[in-house]
């Protein structure tokens, strides 16, 4: 039988020796624990469209795109040249003042996104979910909040719970006990987070009652990990049940945000919630993110008229509304508000889940490709209907990780075990070579 990770190791062997170079200075030799896989990550040097290219001179077609922003692709021409224009002629990367184009992006998110009323600018999708999830709490005056298991909102204290939890320390379906994903977590944060069933209103609908009075936010991915739909009378529970009880509803857009069509989730499925939390591509490949909402929630962030710094909500951030970074993601919406934009993008995808999943019957493997819109995952199960973070926790996660780095081996990047993504700038050639390394990837798995 083909051994992937020996044919890994033998395409890459620049990149074994950059990340052992790193470890001498970066812990694990990595920036973010996301880029670590087994046996090593791979060191790309550049990139051009739906192309990267690895310091040993691999090509790969990327379905990662940089964990989903890069929807336009790698280096696209409009984007490029919004961030050429803003350097030339305005000649700084940032002012550290109110400037125009904050207010440009703006009234742009608001025509888009439904709920987006109001709107402020972060550096990242951790600072969108955070702020959000703290104006609840000034809004509302309530101190807890509360997330749904396996959904991810960014790696800070409040949330980095119950995101992987394993399933024997998890407790009941039909009321999760909060996990912590982290070591260094206070104890008090577990205390102060309610974790939910996804998909489940009959039990999520208990928990919140039980916990009105404190729960001052649900914040949930409307698409858990941008691969589970939601059932629609789910989210229209969810809707109600928190609008009874005078809990802010926030969505977690970050990744369906601008991916699920202009409007994002919300629009999709004509639910929508008091907040909103974006980032990825609203930054155009840059570091971003906003919340927003309505009017009368988010007025608690603006210093005036409040006496007290403490009056008003503490937000704030050196870069936030980095010019450079508003003119990129201008770009990059104007570009996908083009006509059959979305049409292609996720047509592509359409595409190769569809191989994959008539590669998985050929082989008889129980395996399925899954996913709205451009994005799906792939998952090793026999389990048919997907609908939680419990049903994906029991799939073959090594067979997974095996088949990825087989795709990889032949020309196809994802990043081991995470969702795909499609670009507006992946073609016709990719989609055939893609279906090519499935093939290879399924043959070898299959043994
Ligand atoms: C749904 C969701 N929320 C929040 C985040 C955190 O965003 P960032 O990595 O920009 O901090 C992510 C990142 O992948 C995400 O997918």
């Amino acid at each position: 039988m083909k051994n992937p990770e020996a044919t890994y190791i033998r395409r890459t062997p620049t990149s074994k020796k950059l990340w052992q170079k790193a470890q001498q200075h970066i812990p694990g030799g990595i920036t973010a624990n996301v880029k670590h896989y087994n046996p090593y990550p791979i060191f790309m040097k550049k990139a051009k469209g739906s192309k990267l290219y690895d310091v040993d001179d691999n090509e790969y077609i990327d379905y990662c795109l940089c964990y989903g922003p890069l929807i336009l692709g790698h280096g696209h021409p409009t984007v490029t040249k919004a961030i050429k224009k803003q350097l030339d002629q305005k000649g700084t990367t940032t002012y550290g003042t109110p400037n125009e184009i904050e207010t440009k992006m703006a009234k742009k998110i608001k025509q888009h996104v439904p709920c987006a009323k109001m709107i402020r600018f972060t550096n990242s999708g951790l600072e969108a979910t955070l702020h959000a999830i703290r104006t609840a709490r000034a809004h509302t005056k309530k101190p807890k909040i509360a997330k749904f298991e396996g959904h991810y909102h960014g790696a800070y204290d409040q949330v980095t719970i119950s995101i992987t939890p394993p399933l024997s320390q998890a407790g009941p379906n039909q009321a999760p006990i909060p996990v912590s994903n982290s070591a260094g977590l206070p104890r008090h944060i577990l205390e102060n987070t309610v974790v939910l069933p996804f998909n489940d209103l009959p039990n999520t609908e208990k928990l919140i009652k039980k916990h009105k009075n404190q729960l001052a936010a649900i914040i949930v991915e409307p698409v858990a990990r941008g691969f589970i739909a939601p059932d629609i009378d789910f989210l229209k529970g969810l809707r109600t049940l928190t609008e009874e009880n005078q809990i802010v509803l926030i969505f977690d857009e970050i990744m369906t945000g601008f991916r699920l069509g202009l409007g994002g989730a919300q629009k999709h499925f004509g639910v929508t919630p008091d907040m909103v939390a974006l980032g990825k591509i609203i930054g155009g490949g840059l570091p971003a993110g906003a919340f927003a909402g309505k009017p009368e929630i988010m007025k608690v962030t603006s210093p005036l008229g409040s006496k007290h710094p403490y009056d008003h909500l503490f937000h704030s951030g050196t870069f936030s509304g980095c010019p450079i970074v508003l003119a990129a993601g201008l770009a990059t919406i104007e570009e996908l508000e083009k006509p059959r934009t979305y049409n292609h993008i996720n047509w592509i995808a359409e595409e190769v889940k569809k191989c994959m999943n008539d590669v998985f019957d050929d082989y008889n493997i129980a395996a399925q490709a899954i996913g709205l819109g451009s994005m799906f995952q792939c998952l090793f199960t026999s389990q048919k209907r997907i609908r939680n973070y419990r049903d994906t926790a029991k799939a073959d996660a090594q067979r997974r990780v095996n088949f990825d780095l087989e795709l990889i081996n032949n020309g196809v990047y994802v990043r081991p075990h995470k969702p795909f993504h499609t670009s507006l700038v992946h073609t016709k050639a990719d989609l055939d070579k893609t279906f090519e390394a499935i093939k290879e990837a399924t043959k070898t798995v299959a043994k």
